[in-house]
């Protein structure tokens, strides 16, 4: 048997997507910081087989709901892959955080997936140059929207943006090369408020929004909120990153909390949170802010420069809102 690895980071997004048509299409453009310790590391060890034959092993134990996911987006891709039609894989995941934290994982697990698939088919051609990271973007895209922006390091852009040259609504792209150096420092202490699963899966979301009474005006505000980001990220401009970042929080749970059937994911632990996040910048004029992601889990940005203070508020602040006092201290790629 072969056998090929990958380790693929979890991101996180400024601009949210929320909100697709077609075959895993954005509605509007996101962009995200992509993580440095919240990763997932995927091995698959493969051999030619007389049919499509998978086993998936998640942590060391079997799992049956993962297999099936990783099955369908493999079927849906045999066009593409055709050797996939006679191949025998054993599939090996593991989560750098815990599984029960309340982090998605479904960016980092497919992107992984699909580096290992890109990384299959180059074994078997016998090709020795290195794994398209666009490409890759596009199938990590069809697996789960987020794991497009995963295959780049520091910071990606999802969607089309008439602004940014290569930009795609099929891949993600880098925008490492345009943004100022004090993004490429960026922490992202993340306070666990529940580790419980999501009430409501992303896709089921994502759905709702094409009912949504304020879709259009969303999609557009995310289109603005994109090229004020682009230009704030360039300039190294922390006070208007800061305030794109927390409306681009809250605009998302607002959607949620206003679609039909609505639904909350915040907790009163993460209001609490994000109160003594607003209170501690204006007294210490220290840039630390927030965001969220589809949970109550809350992102706690800042950049290198002020980590020492950040440390020890959330030590002495925070940490008693979160669950089992848990948090995750991670940083850019
Ligand atoms: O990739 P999905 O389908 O799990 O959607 C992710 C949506 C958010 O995490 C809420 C926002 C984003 O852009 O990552």
């Amino acid at each position: 048997m072969n056998k090929v690895c990958h380790k693929s980071p979890s991101n996180i997004a400024i601009v949210k997507y929320w909100g697709k048509h077609g075959n895993q299409l954005p509605n509007n453009p996101s962009i995200s910081f992509t993580l440095s310790k919240c990763h997932t590391e995927t091995s698959i060890k493969f051999c030619e087989s007389d049919c499509y034959k998978s086993n998936f092993f998640f942590e060391g134990k079997e799992n049956a709901a993962f297999k099936l996911k990783i099955d369908k987006f493999f079927q849906s891709v045999t066009n593409d892959f055709p050797f996939l039609n006679n191949i025998e894989l054993e599939i090996e995941s593991r989560n750098s955080f815990p599984h029960s934290s309340g982090i998605a994982s479904s960016a980092s697990s497919m992107s992984a997936l699909v580096l290992c698939l890109l990384d299959i088919e180059r074994t078997i051609k016998a090709d020795s140059h290195p794994i398209d990271l666009q490409r890759a973007s596009y199938y990590a895209r069809l697996a789960s929207g987020s794991a497009s922006r995963s295959v780049f390091p520091k910071m990606a852009l999802w969607g089309l943006m008439p602004t940014v040259q290569g930009s795609s609504n099929e891949y993600a792209v880098s925008i490492e090369d345009i943004i100022h150096p004090v993004f490429k420092t960026y922490h992202d202490t993340i306070l666990i408020v529940s580790s419980k699963e999501k009430s409501v899966s992303s896709r089921a979301g994502h759905a709702l929004m094409d009912t949504h009474p304020q879709a259009q005006a969303r999609y557009a505000q995310a289109r603005e909120n994109t090229q004020r980001l682009l230009t704030t990220l360039k300039l190294g401009d922390i006070e208007d990153f800061i305030k794109i970042t927390e409306d681009e929080a809250l605009t998302l749970h607002h959607l949620m909390e206003t679609s039909t059937p609505p639904f909350v994911l915040m907790e009163e632990n993460t209001k609490k949170i994000i109160s003594k996040i607003r209170r501690f910048r204006q007294d210490t004029k220290i840039p630390l802010c927030f965001t969220l992601d589809a949970g109550p889990n809350v992102h706690c940005l800042f950049p290198q420069n002020c980590q020492k203070e950040v440390d020890d508020f959330i030590i002495n602040e925070l940490k008693q809102y979160c669950h089992n006092g848990t948090f995750i201290s991670d940083s850019v790629e």
